[in-house]
């Protein structure tokens, strides 16, 4: 949550019924409306629409070599096991050549792999040997911003006058005489001059940074060692492409668009509204109105989506979207014109922001995001996430500190469970929690340094992969890893959950291979159950003609809840349900929708006939 909180990220609570959408009209204009496509069975078996994505983190996969650091040939080695557990594609965080300021997120070279990861031959036989287990790649493209050490910008900084001075984001600034300067950009003088606003970077300072050679402030909304790329110039769009399509011939099938939001600024470089109150760094709080999701960057998304749809093979285009509201983000499928990102993420059902002293496990909130992820984006397809590498894993943002499994089953089960195409982080499956450094003189991520001890930086969510209880979690045969190997690793491990009928490991398994086996599961519609339930969140998967419809219920309370589904309606008439699965074995034996019990924290996957 701390890297959300940064990105202001409004939740906005807009009323939503989906029970009531099964029985809809044609548009006047004889389109479909959204809601009926989302309450009806699809026959669509594009990959990524029923696909699971796991996101890999390569520093902390697996190490091949004994470096104590994860790497290409790692995740090679992995492969059989992600096939195993139901995996569709793999994201890969950054893996270019990089200083790793912020761990590949400051690129120095968009075509060519970072030496600690492997070589570019490693890369190509991670394609094809993920093609043999049917894994697809998909890289992480890095677009707002590069490294300072890139070419790019070595060039750009060097003078006014380079064929490039125009990449970055430049500005004079302002003198420190000028009047009305706020406060905060009168501590950033260099040279009698101050950044031309009170722009704040998401990890720490001012967003502007001085350089001699220039007389100039350039623009970073990350690091400073991340200086933002000028995207109003149209060759960085034609590098950017063009480095893109080296990767797609290789064969990848797809990117995960990072930070996408971001790629324009106000052009006016006006001072954005503060909202009161300082930051974790200590900055003001500030509106990112100037900085984040100006209209401008759709025109991009439809360019790039035209060009890698020129690409054979259903190529995809992930962003990365933490925003407002679901309206928002159904701007960037392109709404109604489906023309730009196949699967911008829904950041909203997976990082719920309760209000303070409430519980972010509310049936309530989750029902209302999930049915509006299926009502307002224009019949496309939702993907849905509850973990990656900037944030608290779910699994410590969920628990009630008791029911710990059973709230990651049911996270799971609703990550699963719904129409949504499912992305996931390693090591979730085996319920791996953060482990954030305790001593601020053991923290790798730079915010975690410089805003200790109320940041202590993300490197909690990033620790090695736990494959075993044996030396090193069987992650590196090299004592010293990257980052230390957490304690629990003993108990949360793959062998041992694979040997484990309840573990989470086998739930999650069970789950994926529920999910590609059940005709309702893998292309029904989705309607929402009993909406007025505060604590059990119910929805039953319509099913294609000759296979059953599934429920699937979840208790969210500490309380056993008695429930009986009602689902007139929904043009279903089978009245006898047979369990599926359940994360409690009283539900096993039960065969009817009328009062039953779920136990705190159960989740219940039923079909009925
Ligand atoms: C989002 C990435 O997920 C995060 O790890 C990174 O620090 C920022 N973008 C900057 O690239």
């Amino acid at each position: 949550m701390r890297f959300l909180s940064s990105l202001a990220v409004a939740a906005c609570l807009v009323s939503a019924s989906l029970g009531a959408q099964i029985a809809h009209k044609a548009l006047p204009n004889g389109a479909v409306s959204p809601d009926k496509l989302a309450a009806t069975p699809s026959h669509d078996e594009t990959w990524w629409k029923h696909a699971f994505v796991y996101e890999i983190y390569p520093r902390s996969f697996q190490d091949s070599n004994g470096d104590g650091i994860g790497d290409l040939n790692g995740i090679t080695q992995r492969l059989d096991y992600l096939q195993k557990l139901g995996v569709d594609a793999i994201w890969i965080a950054p893996m270019f050549p990089s200083p790793q300021v912020d761990f590949g997120y400051d690129v120095s070279d968009y075509v060519a792999v970072d030496p600690q990861y492997g070589t570019m031959a490693d890369m190509g036989k991670l394609i094809a040997q993920g093609k043999a287990h049917n894994v697809r790649i998909v890289l992480d493209f890095v677009l707002n911003h590069t490294s300072d050490k890139h070419q790019w910008f070595l060039e750009s900084a060097a003078s006014r006058t380079n064929p490039k001075a125009d990449w970055y984001v430049w500005n004079d600034g302002l003198p420190v005489s000028t009047s009305g300067l706020t406060d905060y950009q009168k501590k950033y003088e260099h040279e009698g001059m101050v950044p031309p606003n009170n722009w704040v970077s998401v990890f720490g300072g001012s967003a502007w940074e001085w350089v001699p050679a220039r007389k100039q402030f350039y623009y970073h909304k990350f690091y400073k060692q991340q200086p933002d790329l000028n995207w109003r110039n149209p060759a960085v769009e034609k590098a950017m492409f063009d480095s893109m399509g080296f990767w797609l011939d290789k064969g990848v099938a797809g990117f995960r668009l990072d930070a996408v939001p971001t790629l324009f600024e106000d052009t006016k470089l006006r001072n954005e509204p503060e909202k009161g109150g300082l930051n974790a760094q200590g900055d003001p709080n500030l509106n990112t109105i100037y900085t984040d999701n100006l209209p401008e960057v759709h025109g991009v998304i439809r360019r790039m989506r035209a060009m890698v749809s020129k690409y054979p093979g259903d190529r995809v285009l992930i962003g990365e979207t933490y925003l407002p509201n679901t309206v928002e983000l159904d701007k960037w499928y392109g709404g109604a014109q489906h023309n730009e990102l196949q699967l911008p993420m829904d950041m909203l059902v997976g990082f719920p922001r309760p209000k303070k002293g409430t519980s972010p496990l509310n049936a309530a909130v989750f029902r209302q995001y999930i049915s509006e992820v299926e009502t307002q984006i224009h019949g496309s397809q939702p993907l849905l996430v509850f973990d990656n590498h900037d944030n608290v894993r779910s699994i410590d943002r969920f628990t009630d500190g008791k029911h710990t499994n059973q709230i990651a089953k049911l996270i799971a089960t609703m990550l699963f469970t719904t129409r949504a195409t499912a992305m996931s982080y390693y090591g979730a499956e085996i319920g791996m929690p953060t482990t954030t450094p305790a001593r601020k003189e053991d923290v790798k991520d730079p915010i975690g340094i410089t805003g200790w001890p109320k940041e202590k930086g993300r490197d909690g969510e990033r620790t090695p992969m736990q494959w075993t209880p044996g030396p090193q979690a069987g992650f590196s045969t090299n004592s010293n890893t990257w980052l230390p190997i957490p304690k629990s690793y003993k108990k949360i491990n793959v062998q041992t959950e694979t040997g484990a009928p309840d573990s989470l490991l086998n739930w999650y398994m069970q789950l994926l291979a529920l999910r590609r086996s059940n005709a309702a599961l893998h292309e029904g519609g989705i309607v929402m159950l009993n909406k007025d339930n505060a604590d059990v969140l119910s929805y039953v998967r319509t099913a294609p003609a000759g296979s059953a419809p599934v429920v699937i219920a979840v208790n969210m309370s500490a309380q056993p809840r008695t429930i009986t589904l009602d689902l007139s309606g929904t043009g279903i008439t089978g009245q006898t349900a047979k369990t599926l699965m359940t994360s409690d074995p009283s539900l096993q034996p039960v065969t009817s929708l009328t009062n039953v019990v779920l136990p705190p924290y159960t989740s219940w996957i039923a079909s009925v006939q």
